[in-house]
């Protein structure tokens, strides 16, 4: 049986339906119980999945998305006492877990980017289908939104932010037309600015994808600094694992995976398969990390056909898994060395 996790329907509470459920309960094995971290809650899919699977289990609950922790509360209500939500970004969780006095959990998962209901709701300015205040904080506590970006940063960083980070080869040309736009009135609205850029991208023939798609993500990461510190995040996952734990990540572009796969294969003391001269001549020079982990599969898992077609958002979704290396001590709190895929 699948393990579904949509949030009930009905209104007012949102809609979002959880990626790789199944895989994600191969991959952090819940049934021998302990503490895990969601670094990505959002609203709580995956977190019931592991409560659901096993009594024994406690979740540290972390989104830096107010309205998504009290959405995932909300449905958690039949698990209190099992869960501690923590508004927080998951870039600080050796601090998390040093406050909940944690020094080590079994697994820890995290689901990156935002979640359907945060894209659909115009009033939070990521959709360019809605209209709506140029906004995109995840957390909206934080100081810079989309709108102080597009109007604020200097054309040539803007470019390279829509090239960088949404990969649209178009990028000076799309810069050019927001920087003119923005000198006759400050653009306000996500509509106003996916008018700009379709206008600068050529539509070939029936296109599947909204030319403002590349440079919305691009706005978006720079606004939530997506991209920023995942390695050392990766780092920080690894050490705080009990031996025999696992890490589950979940990326939506070739960007986040790209870092996550070196950081995982760096935490296994592969070699680098990039890149730099640099990080190879290390490597030839001996400086070789010692390993902390072993990685579960040397391909990212990704959705079953049947997934992909009842939930587009799967399409896109790659878990990379890797498990903490050493003598496994107790049940509680450590991993199980299990083979993925193996029952
Ligand atoms: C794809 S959704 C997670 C959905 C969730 N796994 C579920 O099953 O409902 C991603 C969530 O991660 C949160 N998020 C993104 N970056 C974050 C960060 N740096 N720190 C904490 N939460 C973050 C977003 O606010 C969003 O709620």
């Amino acid at each position: 049986m699948s393990a579904v996790f949509e949030n009930p329907s009905e209104t007012p509470f949102p809609r979002h339906l959880s990626v790789l459920p199944d895989e994600v309960l191969e991959a952090l094995a819940p049934e021998r119980g302990g503490w895990f971290v969601d670094c990505t809650t959002g609203l709580g899919g995956h977190t019931e999945a592991l409560l659901r699977a096993n009594d024994a289990v406690r979740v540290v609950a972390i989104d830096r998305d107010r309205e998504a922790l009290g959405f995932a509360e909300r449905r958690l209500a039949p698990f209190a006492g099992r869960v501690t939500f923590v508004h927080r970004d998951y870039r600080e969780l050796p601090d998390v877990l040093d406050e909940l006095k944690l020094p080590s959990v079994a697994g820890i998962l995290a689901d990156l980017g935002v979640s359907s209901w945060q894209l659909d709701d115009a009033e939070r300015g990521f959709s360019f289908q809605r209209s709506g205040a140029l906004d995109m904080r995840m957390d909206r506590t934080q100081m810079t939104t989309a709108a102080k970006l597009v109007n604020g940063l200097p054309e040539r960083e803007l470019a390279d932010v829509i090239f960088e980070f949404g990969e649209e080869r178009l990028s000076r040309r799309i810069a050019k037309r927001i920087v003119e736009a923005r000198r006759v009135a400050p653009i306000e609205t996500t509509a106003q600015l996916a008018e700009i850029v379709r206008k600068c991208v050529p539509v070939h023939g029936k296109q599947r994808i909204d030319p403002a798609t590349r440079t919305f993500q691009a706005i978006r990461i720079a606004v939530n600094r997506e991209l920023d510190e995942l390695d050392g995040f990766v780092a920080a996952c690894v050490e705080r694992l009990a031996p025999g734990g696992r890490l589950a990540i979940i990326s939506f572009h070739s960007l986040e995976d790209r870092l996550i796969k070196h950081a995982m294969r760096r935490e296994a003391g592969m070699a680098p398969e990039d890149d730099t001269p640099r990080s190879q001549m290390d490597w030839n020079l001996g400086k070789r990390p010692e390993p902390r982990v072993t990685l579960i599969s040397r391909k990212p898992v990704t959705a079953s056909e049947a997934e992909q077609a009842a939930n587009p958002r799967a399409r896109s979704a790659k878990m990379r898994v890797c498990e903490k290396i050493g003598p496994v001590v107790g049940r509680a709190e450590s991993g199980n060395n299990r083979e993925y895929g193996k029952k």
